[in-house]
Formats: C-alpha cells, structure tokens, sequence
C-alpha cells in the first residue's frame, strides 16, 4: 500500500469492537458485501455509459489548462478573489481553501502564495453589505468569478448584479471583461448568454455534473488554481483513488466499503451521520461531505417510485472543539449515530508545548508534547470513549493533508455517495425537493409567468406573521 494514500479503518464499527447490538457483525458485513459487488459492477457500468460524468473529472488536462491560461492573465493583477457562488457552487471553493492553505492565508501576505480569497456562499444584506464597503477600494485589483450550473440560481444572480452595477459605476462598462471570470454551462442558460454577449473570460461546468459533483471541475479548481494550490496534485490523488474504487473485490475497495457500511447502519436504526475532522484543515472538506450527503441521499421515491423516505442525516463536528459542545450527546443521548473520524498522522507543522517552571507542577507532564500529538490523542481518546458506550465509530486516516490526499478523499467521498444511492436504490444525481423553495422565492419576488400569482397568495397565508400566535 503506498504510504501517500488515505486510508478507511473500520474495526470500530464491528461487533467484535462494540457488542452485536450495535456492531455490525462479520455474517453480517459478508452479506452486505455481497449486496455491494453488483452496485459497485452498476455504477462501474453507468461510468462508461457516461451517466456519471463526474468520475471522468480527474482526467480533463484541457480544463487544467484552460485554468492555467486565465490564471496566468489575471493573477498579476489579482490581490482579491471573489466566488460568486452558493450550494455545489461554493462548498468545494471553500473546502479546497481551508485544507491545503493557511489559516491566516487572507490576511498574512507571507503565508499567501496567491490573491486572498473571499467566498461569501449567502445574501445576507449586512455581511454583503460589509463587504462590499471593504472591496469598493480595490476592485481594479479584483477579480469575481460567478460560478452557476444552470444560470438561474437566484442567490448567485443578486449578488452578481450588485458586482456588475458597482463595477460599471466605479470602474466603466469595459471592467466587466476585465474583473469577471464566468463559470457556467458550455452552451445553455442565462450566465453563459451574458458571459458570450459580453465577451467574458469563461470556463465551463461539464454537461452531466451536479453542483455537488463539480468540485474537481473549472468550479473548484480556478479559484485553487489562483490562491495556489497545486490542482495536477489534487486531480492525481483522485485518479489513485479512482482506481481502488472501480475493484470489485468488495475489501480493497474503501468506497464499497465505506458505503456498505453506511448502507448497514442507515438499516440499522443510525439515521445520523457525524463526520469529526481532528484538523481545522478538514473542517470544510466536512461541510462539503454534508451538502453530497443530503442532497444526494435524502429522497422520497426510490427508482421504481415507492414512497421511501430514507437518507441519513449528516453532522459536521470538529475536533477538539466539540468534544466540549457535542459528546455529551454522542455518548449518552440516543445511539443512533455513525461517527467518521478524519485523522490525520503528520501535521505540516507542529508545536511543541512549553510549561515554564513557575507554572503548577500538574502541567509538567505536557513538556516535550506537541500540538499534534496532543489533538491526536484526543481523537483516540474520544473513539475510545465512544466505543465504550456502543457507538459505531469509522476513521479516515489522511497521512498529512496535501493536494494529493485531498483529491482522494473528495473522490472517495463521491463514489460513496453513488454507491448509498445504488444500494439504497435511489437517484442520488436530483434534488426535486430544492425546487419549491426556488419557485416559492420567485413567487414572492413577483417574477412574472407560471401559477406565481396564485403561489404567492398561498405562501402569503400560511406564513404571514399572524399576531393570535405571536406570543
Ligand atoms: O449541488 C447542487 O446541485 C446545488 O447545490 C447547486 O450547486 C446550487 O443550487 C447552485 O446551483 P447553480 O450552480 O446552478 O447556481
């Protein structure tokens, strides 16, 4: 096994480690790894009938290069980037971001080794707002990069507007080709029609690729891209993935694994789903893993149309951090939760701890301990205490975050997710239930055409601030 690759250790999920109640089994884990070969052969299978197009996405060198050109026409004159983005359209900017730059990479310019990187993913007036008072000053060093699949993303729409007008105000019509870089379908949808009449530097979102499929698309890899990152790195960890995740021996395939495993709990009455990064690193990579998880598995109807209703619930929790928030719970509230550790083995940089000897002598046991080992060692200590109340526990183990390891989990992470979908026997590629909400907006923003008329009145009366029930 090369010693770059991530790894999935799952000893703390089986009977043997938590009792047969909770545990799964080994009976157990050879009948559902029989139930996973098929899917694994299925969604092998909807690949190369290229259903899946995201599994395809490690490989696309014309996109790479495509990035490198416009990085290398705007990033001279880049000191901040903006992504215009929300939902699949901001999550992996932002995972990408936190895992393989700095903490202090926006505002330490030694640690920054490209623009500072703000990705707002909301229309909140008052953050916008503030933001915009601080960019006004340096939009000719500013580049916005609007990213939206179909064009239509009311969110991704406003805040685009409010960017075009300040420019043109601020800078003239012609700082539109100069500040904004468009992301958006090849061919259809409203961006893409303004960003061909407008003569926009653009990249694509593959035909096929779901928001929350695209983070190794042109969606996530310009922004990167331009603050750094090393994307061959992040799509050849992919590609290494990509070939243990297409075995069909069940046990050398981490997603078939992780998947069944999933699948088992979700049955087995572990509806919730906790991912725990011991790494501030990984902490995003975990918000990105709950917008695949939710969307992509919370459904309905199943392929032949039954009612269903499954998908488990997926938590992001960080560690050490909510150890003192969460745990509580985990450990003594209702044992219906999964727990997926992310633990990585060496951190790029670590502190050694220092107790001066004026401090009490019941700290003299942390000298010579360093940061690392002790966030490590919370991690063991919190699965120990887990296991000991029965709870499931999963780990992934990063050997350090890098590119390459990034790009694997991220891969890992998606096949998995296709994976659930096949067992659970649904489509893990829609999101229907998102579109009420899109219409009901538009509703009340009064956009003209369809039933909205009729639909603003119903929404009006149900959520209408009644005062008989406003206490
Ligand atoms: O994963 C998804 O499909 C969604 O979260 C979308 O990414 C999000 O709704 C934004 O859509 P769009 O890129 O079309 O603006």
């Amino acid at each position: 096994m090369d010693s770059s690759q991530i790894r999935l250790f799952y000893r703390n999920a089986t009977a043997e480690a938590i009792g047969e109640e909770h545990g799964i089994t080994h009976d157990q884990l050879e009948r559902i790894a029989a139930e996973t070969v098929p899917m694994i052969r299925r969604v092998n299978e909807q690949r190369k009938a290229g259903e899946t197009p995201y599994r395809d996405l490690p490989y696309q060198t014309h996109v790479v290069e495509r990035i490198h050109d416009i990085v290398g026409e705007v990033h001279g004159r880049c000191k901040n980037l903006v992504v215009l983005g929300i939902g699949g359209s901001a999550l992996g900017n932002i995972a990408l971001q936190t895992a393989l730059n700095p903490f202090m990479y926006n505002l330490d310019d030694k640690q920054r080794r490209g623009p500072r990187l703000f990705v707002l993913d909301n229309i909140d007036p008052e953050q916008f707002g503030s933001f915009l008072r601080w960019i006004r000053n340096e939009l000719d060093q500013t580049i916005f990069n609007v990213i939206s699949k179909s064009g239509r993303t009311i969110e991704t729409a406003a805040q685009f507007g409010i960017v075009c007008d300040m420019l043109i105000k601020e800078l003239g019509q012609h700082s539109l080709r100069d500040q904004l870089v468009a992301t958006t379908d090849p061919k259809e949808g409203i961006l893409r029609e303004i960003a061909d009449r407008l003569n926009l530097r653009s990249l694509d979102v593959p035909d096929g690729v779901g928001g929350r499929f695209s983070v190794l698309s042109a969606v996530g890899l310009f922004s990167a891209a331009m603050c750094g990152i090393n994307v061959d790195r992040l799509l050849a960890g992919a590609q290494d993935m990509d070939t243990r995740v297409k075995r069909e021996d069940f046990y050398e395939n981490p997603a078939a694994v992780n998947a069944a495993l999933n699948y088992h709990f979700w049955n087995h009455g572990k509806r919730t789903s906790v991912m725990m990064p011991y790494s501030y690193h990984l902490k995003d990579l975990a918000d990105w893993y709950r917008q695949l998880w939710a969307e992509s598995l919370g459904k309905a109807r199943d392929s032949l149309n039954r009612e269903v209703h499954v998908g488990p619930t997926p938590i992001r929790a960080l560690g050490a951090t909510d150890q003192h928030s969460q745990i509580q719970l985990y450990r003594e509230g209702p044992n219906d939760k999964l727990f997926t550790f992310l633990q990585v083995t060496v951190f790029e940089q670590d502190i050694p701890i220092k107790v001066p000897p004026d401090l009490p002598t019941e700290l003299a046991y942390l000298t010579d301990r360093n940061l690392g080992e002790l966030l490590n060692s919370e991690k063991r200590a919190t699965e120990f205490a887990l296991v000991s109340s029965r709870r499931p526990c999963l780990t992934v183990v990063f050997p350090r975050v890098d590119a390459y390891a990034v790009g694997q989990f991220i891969y890992l992470f998606e096949v998995t997710t296709s994976l659930v979908g096949a067992l659970l026997n649904i489509n893990a590629y829609d999101q229907p239930a998102v579109e009420l909400g899109k219409e009901a907006t538009f509703a009340l923003l009064g956009k003209p055409g369809k039933d909205y008329a009729e639909l603003d009145r119903e929404i009006r009366g149900l959520t209408e601030l009644d005062e008989h029930f406003l206490v």
